[in-house]
């Protein structure tokens, strides 16, 4: 049996950079489940189509290919956004569950899994040996994506980063399937008042204590 550990939480919490530490530390492999939804969503948005209808969504998410994640505009707000559209089609998910059971149960590496996202601890595997979920409020989350656009050169104001932010928190809890909602097993983490270090180590502490 592979070891798996489950990461969710809300839009820039840092889960993909201490999924990816993690990773890299236990000589696990990594899935960032949020690439899959954003592929399928810029499927749609790339070619004029609204990522909300349901259709167009599912044949999008049940026709995906291993090439579509390496899309180099998966990283902007655009896909983001996209992405927490076609996240709410129930056959969306349905259509991505296969592909994110089988790299749990079967990582290239064969020792281990780290899969990031929003529902692994609770829809996609449940039977995670680890369980974290990494939140932050929604100001720092906020603060953290700014910095991380201007970094990249890209103008951006904090009150439209935060309204945005607002606005994806709002689609990715509420919304009627795999909502955001922390496994009733998985162990809290917060972040707000922690750097990329601190976050590691505490992760680190989280996962020792339960192995
Ligand atoms: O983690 P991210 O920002 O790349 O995720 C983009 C969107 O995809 C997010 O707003 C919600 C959706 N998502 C999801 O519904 N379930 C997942 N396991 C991962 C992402």
């Amino acid at each position: 049996m592979t070891i798996i550990i489950a990461i969710d939480g809300p839009a820039a919490a840092g889960k993909g950079t201490l999924a990816r530490r993690l990773a890299a530390r236990l000589g696990f492999d990594y899935l960032d489940t949020g690439l899959i939804y954003r592929a399928v969503g810029m499927k749609l948005a790339r070619a004029g189509l609204d990522p909300a209808d349901v259709a167009l969504a599912e044949r999008a998410a049940r026709d995906l290919s291993p090439a579509d994640l390496a899309a180099p505009d998966l990283r902007m707000d655009e896909a983001a956004q996209a992405a927490s559209k076609v996240a709410s089609i129930p056959g969306v998910r349905a259509a991505l569950l296969e592909f994110q059971r089988k790299f749990a149960a079967q990582p290239p590496g064969g020792k281990g899994a780290v899969l990031d996202g929003r529902d692994i601890g609770t829809v996609v595997c449940p039977e995670a040996g680890v369980k974290l979920f990494v939140t932050a409020s929604v100001e720092k989350r906020a603060e953290r994506r700014l910095k991380e656009l201007q970094e990249k050169g890209l103008g951006a104001i904090y009150g439209t980063v935060l309204a945005d932010m607002r606005e994806r928190d709002e689609r990715d809890t509420n919304r009627a399937v795999a909502p955001l909602v922390p496994a009733q097993d998985a162990a809290v983490l917060d972040t707000s008042d922690l750097d990329a270090d601190q976050a590691f180590a505490a992760a680190l502490e989280i996962i020792g204590s339960k192995r």
